[in-house]
């Protein structure tokens, strides 16, 4: 089944405005539950009541991070035990923990294997800077990164990992990336996770464009043949237009 994924990031600053916007993508997002799978990763703080408005919805919720280690001496962490049982998804090694707080692919593989170990899902986010899109090392440097994400996991957790392709320089740009480049990236991933672990976790692995996805553009990656899904950041602030985004996608795999 596809994947629509939501990335608030640190949005919105209000607890009423969250639940707003919640119960506005659950809405419609309800009615498309079976032929796509939503899931929300609003901030930490907005959890716990985005959780009770979610609960038997079949809309699902994640967590933007969380650290490596089960409980400790680690000021501002949250591990993905406290996570567990309530948040079926978290992201991990967004280009903005990457970049902005320095996180590194070995930091990735730790916090990839601790999450799937706490038997959530794992969004791991993979993607170039425009320097490196511009000396054509696109696909070295994600090669590099699901390589080294992937350190610690076998073939059993295929079912349970999503690897969401975001081009540092489409993200909040409003500039997407070519379809054919996605496209052409994804094909990569699923090669080097098939290298890695396996022609079978390949197939099941999920992978998804993320982007300056919006209810415009969202048709021409989820068309893309080994695309599963996308990972929404600012066209998910708004619930109509990402309400638009999970029923395209339900349309078009609907069609599949
Ligand atoms: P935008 O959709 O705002 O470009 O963000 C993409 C993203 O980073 C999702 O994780």
């Amino acid at each position: 089944m596809p994947l629509v994924a939501a990335n608030w990031k640190m949005n919105p600053n209000d607890a009423g405005d969250a639940l707003d916007l919640v119960r506005g993508v659950l809405s419609v997002a309800r009615g498309h539950a079976d032929r796509v799978e939503v899931a929300i990763f609003p901030p930490f703080p907005w959890l716990l009541s985005i959780s009770e408005v979610l609960a038997e919805s079949g809309v699902k919720l994640g967590a933007q991070d969380c650290f490596w280690e089960t409980s400790g001496a680690y000021t501002g962490e949250v591990s993905p035990a406290m996570l567990k049982g309530w948040c079926d998804w978290v992201i991990i090694g967004h280009s903005e923990r990457r970049i902005v707080l320095g996180e590194t692919d070995e930091m990735v593989a730790k916090k990839t294997v601790a999450a799937l170990g706490c038997d959530m899902g794992v969004i791991m986010c993979v993607g170039d800077r425009i320097e490196q899109y511009e000396a054509g090392s696109s696909d070295q440097v994600v090669e590099a990164q699901v390589t080294a994400g992937l350190a610690n996991c076998s073939a059993d957790d295929s079912a349970r990992l999503v690897i969401a392709y975001e081009p540092v320089w489409a993200i909040g740009t409003g500039k997407s990336a070519d379809p054919e480049h996605a496209y052409r990236t994804m094909r990569l991933i699923r090669r080097v996770v098939g290298d890695l672990i396996g022609a079978g976790a390949a197939k099941k692995v999920r992978v998804l464009y993320g982007g300056s996805v919006n209810s415009s553009n969202v048709e021409s990656f989820v068309e893309l043949p080994l695309c599963d899904g996308v990972l929404v950041g600012g066209a998910s602030l708004d619930a109509a237009e990402f309400a638009h985004i999970v029923k395209v996608t339900a349309e078009v795999y609907g069609h599949r």
